[in-house]
């Protein structure tokens, strides 16, 4: 009888094996071996050419922003348990934070550090890819579509503001309160559905409770949400892609042409598959096995990244400025740095035309609103120039993964003036302007001027 149940037994999990497992570890250590292999070795190829692992290539900008997203998302989370999104409450529980709950102000300061630093990282990043050219891909990475991953850049470059936008907001102070009217205002300044983009971002008529939880919920759960799935689909695609474009100049085709399917994978020995076998270069010394090799580097990465976040948390606080209130407006009022070239834009172009007087008539003063010029055209402009620039690059192949071409000289001071020109827009906005958007310069005082109630 018993044999009989065992065997049984021994059927049904032999069913069980033909239909969802292709291995099963034998023993605890190789059953955390396939975990830790199977997540990794989705991650990385087997193998990696020592080209694309070299530090001055891509400075592992991509990685840092990557370590910065996490330290935001691990951080938000214990953060979510100690903020309350209510217009009477939020303020305080900032104030409990960094004053009442253990290290809470430790937890606080990463975030507040690490959002403003994954603004940067990303845009810097950003640049490298640009000035290597590594937005295209070659003949020998003949299925690789760099281009996507380009388009999927910028969609993370602008979600990645929005994130930190969103955020800037919850605290409650005046900072918070009186950047989101800018941001309001240049919004409504948008032709025709100005009025309505204005209300889908205050939630209604003005900015209060609604806002509030509306922003809330967009930076807890919708927008970590698709940039995480953004992220992962990124990394994927460097795969796809047959790896970082610097290993193209290589110029070693692609062994058998087309990519060949090979079962390459089993995911925890519940779902069996086969896939394309990516381009690797098997050029002898060319590469090396990516477990150690790019695991030791992320975590190097990792180390500095997360050290240098606590290094700068611990010495340096961040703002907290008094309570919200619609009573009396700063002066100036900012928008956060990474919006101050836009804010800055904005004021450059609205047009303050005094009475003309023709003699038999008289044209009455008037202003034209620089939000639709500065606010809208410019940037969509921009935005819509990155997201085709791959398109128009017609530069030789061999440019492709390399540092300033010669080839992409031209493209490359274009692009450098627009990143100047965004430079300087937001240093102008950080540091020389002054009451009234005033311009100051650095060592010059503000007059004292009344607040404005
Ligand atoms: C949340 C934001 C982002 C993350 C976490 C991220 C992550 C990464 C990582 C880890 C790499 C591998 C190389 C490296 O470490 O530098 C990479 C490569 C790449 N990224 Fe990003 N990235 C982000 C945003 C962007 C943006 C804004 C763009 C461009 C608009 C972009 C375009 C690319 C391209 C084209 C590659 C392939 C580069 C090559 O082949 O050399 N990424 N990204």
């Amino acid at each position: 009888m018993k044999t009989l149940i065992q065997k049984q037994i021994q059927v049904a999990k032999d069913v069980y094996e033909f239909l969802f497992a292709s291995y099963s570890p034998k023993t605890e250590r190789e059953a955390s071996d396939a975990v830790g292999f199977n997540f990794l070795l989705h991650w990385f190829p087997v193998k990696i050419t020592k080209k694309s692992l070299s530090w001055h290539y891509s400075f592992w900008l991509g990685t840092i922003s990557l370590v910065l997203f996490i330290i935001l998302s691990l951080s938000g989370i214990v953060l979510i348990f100690l903020y309350v999104p209510s217009v009477e409450r939020a303020y305080q529980s900032i104030k409990d934070i960094e004053f009442v709950v253990s290290y809470g102000w430790l937890i606080r300061r990463m975030h507040r550090w690490a959002a403003h630093f994954m603004v940067a990282f990303v845009f810097f990043h950003m640049i490298r890819v640009f000035l290597t050219g590594a937005y295209r891909s070659t003949n020998v990475t003949p299925q690789g579509k760099r281009y996507a991953n380009w388009i999927i850049g910028i969609v993370l470059l602008v979600l990645t503001l929005l994130l930190s936008y969103t955020g800037y907001l919850l605290p409650w102070d005046q900072l918070a309160l009186w950047a989101i009217v800018i941001g309001a205002n240049i919004a409504k300044a948008t032709p025709i559905i100005g009025d309505q983009v204005q209300f889908i971002m205050q939630g209604g008529n003005e900015i209060g409770q609604n806002t509030l939880i509306l922003w809330y919920a967009m930076h807890i759960a919708v927008l970590p949400f698709i940039v995480t799935a953004l992220i992962s689909w990124h990394m994927w695609r460097i795969r796809k892609d047959g790896g970082l474009a610097s290993v193209d100049s290589l110029g070693v085709k692609k062994e058998g042409g087309e990519p060949v399917k090979s079962k390459t994978y089993s995911l925890m020995g519940i779902a069996k598959g086969v896939r394309p076998s990516i381009s690797y270069h098997k050029v002898a010394g060319e590469t090396v096995h990516a477990i150690p090799a790019v695991l030791t580097r992320m975590m190097i990465v990792t180390v500095f990244t997360v050290g240098f976040m606590t290094f700068l948390s611990i010495f340096f606080a961040v703002p907290l400025e008094e309570p919200a209130t619609t009573e009396w407006t700063p002066n100036p009022a900012k928008a956060p740095w990474y919006f101050l070239w836009l804010q800055e834009l904005v004021s450059i172009t609205t047009i303050r035309v005094p009475l003309i007087n023709l003699g038999i008539f008289s044209i009455p003063p008037f202003t034209i609103n620089g939000g639709f010029l500065g606010g809208a055209v410019i940037p969509g402009l921009v935005v819509g120039a990155a997201l085709m620039w791959p398109q128009f690059d017609r530069s030789p192949e061999s440019a492709v993964g390399v540092w300033f071409h010669k080839s992409r000289l031209k493209q490359n001071i274009v692009f450098l003036i627009i990143v100047l020109a965004l430079a300087i827009l937001t240093y102008i906005g950080t540091f020389m302007r002054g009451p009234n958007w005033g311009m100051f310069l650095p060592w010059e005082s503000w007059p004292s001027m009344p607040v404005n109630f």
